[in-house]
């Protein structure tokens, strides 16, 4: 299996893409459906900020300082995205705005998705050679063991810390 970041980062987008269509698919009258893909819309967009901010995005930045406007914008995407998940993570899918607010999370997050692959992935992949998207990819895999699936759920990073203190 590839390790390439960029690779496997795309292939996240497409699962959260595929998500979407299902979302998008299921019909306005179910809604005990749309609460269960709108479930595991909020767990794999909850996995995949986390390893693009703790790994992706810092090793970005340190290595290509030209994408530093690019990274900063995305953040903010991540944080408008985690607001709203946070939000879903406490509706029920018989709320009046839930399916408007999911379907501003959709825009939104396509939108995201769109400038990573076609604006600043190619330029990383330019700048970096394979071995060094390979060691970021192994790292990506590493911080998804640790990733919190639920917003409600702290990772397993903070949890071990959070013992440790306590
Ligand atoms: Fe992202
Ligand atoms: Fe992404």
């Amino acid at each position: 299996m590839s390790t390439d970041a960029i690779v496997l980062l795309r292939e996240d987008h497409k699962e959260i893409r595929k998500l979407f269509r299902k979302f998008k698919n299921a019909s306005s009258g179910a809604v005990a459906e749309r609460g269960r893909v709108v479930e595991k819309i909020i767990a794999a967009l909850t996995v995949h900020t986390y390893i693009e901010n703790e790994c992706m995005y810092p090793r970005v930045r340190e290595l290509v300082p030209e994408l530093e406007d690019d990274i900063l914008e995305s953040y903010e995407e991540h944080h408008v995205a985690d607001v709203l998940v946070r939000e879903l993570a406490s509706m029920k899918p018989s709320d009046e705005h839930y399916t408007a607010k999911v379907t501003v999370l959709i825009e939104n997050v396509d939108h995201h998705i769109d400038e990573e692959e076609n604006e600043w992935f190619p330029k990383v992949r330019d700048k970096l050679g394979r071995k060094q998207l390979q060691e970021i990819g192994a790292r990506l895999l590493e911080s998804r063991k640790d990733a919190p699936t639920s917003p409600k759920q702290p990772s397993a990073v903070k949890k071990a810390v959070d013992a440790v203190v306590s």
